[in-house]
């Protein structure tokens, strides 16, 4: 919040002419994150439990890399409006749950073609095979396979652009949900490797899965989704939040209040437990849930108390900065400059590393055994 409030004593356009903060020297020692999303559309409360509830702890400790991954947004040549609306509206939602501008850096992945450049380095370092056993990535091929009969070659490259997402600032952290660790994983595994065939030119990076990894949407069917149409918007309204907590699933197997109910598994109580920070309460609810003794509708209406606290002054927030989108422009085009300007250096030593300086020297040495 301190930071919303500096910003605000700024004057407009100060955030790119500004020199960069003290620390963004790359020279200092502090950690560094890197992770992102998909800018499919505006962020839901699952995201927030699962990933920015964490970024926001993370930002104090670690210098903060927050991507937003438009390379990656599947349908990309058909969706072009979407996105670019999208990428609005997940830069407001992070600046709504406090992702602070000042201390961590937006980023919009086009904007550094250095991703681009060392994806298709990295992508001569990672097996197809390696790809295909990725329970991510198979899950969504399952998926994509479904709707069209054609796989674009793009989706084959995303995880390696991931990869390089990761890579390129020498990111140390990725908090991620958990459905990215095998991205993780291959990212370790390239980064090991790569340092090993050219010396140390990579940090291997960890990856960190918050306390709700994922969460269930308010059908109870499957994990929410910005389409799936199941979703809690971060910028839904008082109105719609109650509307929608109060059509939320509960337990299907009880009809009356005074019936004893199952608390294990009922969305209307893991959003307890994921937004509730009165765990008194929580449990209390529990209790008398099993008993029968309390009606979904007070359950309900406890939970959208408890929501209706938390996303109120992100509501406000968000609301501050969508009402001056030159100070929200100023924030990605710093981040994102910023981005880059570490990313030079260490592209450089890339090509440095894969012998890329054809010109550097005169002509080369043959090899051995060259004809
Ligand atoms: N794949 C992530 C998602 O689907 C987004 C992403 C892109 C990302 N690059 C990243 C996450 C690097 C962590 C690190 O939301």
């Amino acid at each position: 919040m301190s930071g919303t409030m500096a910003h605000q004593r700024r004057h407009p356009g100060d955030a790119i002419s500004s020199p960069p903060p003290a620390s963004s020297d790359p020279s200092e020692n502090r950690q560094r994150i890197l992770t992102g999303l998909r800018p499919s559309g505006p962020s839901h409360v699952g995201h927030y439990a699962g990933a920015f509830s964490q970024w926001l702890e993370l930002q104090n400790e670690f210098e903060s890399f927050f991507l937003l991954a438009d390379y990656q947004v599947s349908d990309y040549a058909e969706n072009l409006p979407w996105i670019r609306w999208g990428l609005w509206e997940v830069t407001l939602d992070w600046l709504g749950v406090g992702l602070d501008p000042e201390r961590s850096f937006f980023v919009i992945e086009s904007g550094v073609p250095e991703f681009a450049e060392l994806t298709l380095h990295l992508s001569w370092f990672l097996g197809l095979g390696h790809l295909q056993r990725n329970p991510t990535l198979k899950a969504e091929l399952a998926d994509l396979e479904n709707k069209a009969d054609t796989v674009p070659v793009a989706f084959f490259n995303y995880p390696v652009m991931q990869v390089s997402n990761i890579l390129l600032p020498l990111a140390h952290l990725v908090p991620v949900g958990d459905d990215q660790l095998p991205h993780i994983e291959m990212t370790r595994d390239v980064a090991i490797r790569f340092n090993g065939r050219f010396g140390e030119t990579f940090v291997v990076p960890e990856g960190r899965v918050g306390k709700v990894p994922r969460l269930v949407g308010i059908d109870g069917k499957g994990k929410m989704g910005t389409s799936a149409g199941n979703a809690i918007f971060l910028k839904d309204s008082e109105e719609t939040l109650r509307a929608k907590i109060r059509s939320m699933f509960t337990d299907p197997k009880r009809l009356r209040a005074t019936d004893p109910g199952t608390v294990e598994g009922n969305p209307v109580f893991l959003y307890h437990d994921a937004f509730n920070p009165n765990t008194a309460e929580v449990d209390d609810l529990k209790t008398r849930y099993r008993a029968g003794t309390v009606g979904d509708v007070e359950v309900k209406d406890r939970l959208f108390d408890a929501m209706n606290t938390l996303l109120t002054p992100i509501r406000d927030r968000r609301s501050y900065w969508a009402e001056r989108p030159s100070d929200v422009r100023d924030v990605l085009q710093h981040g994102t400059k910023e981005m880059k300007r570490r990313a030079e250096p260490v592209m450089a030593r890339v090509r440095t590393a894969l012998s890329l300086d054809y010109l550097r020297d005169g002509p080369p040495q043959p090899p051995e055994g060259a004809p």
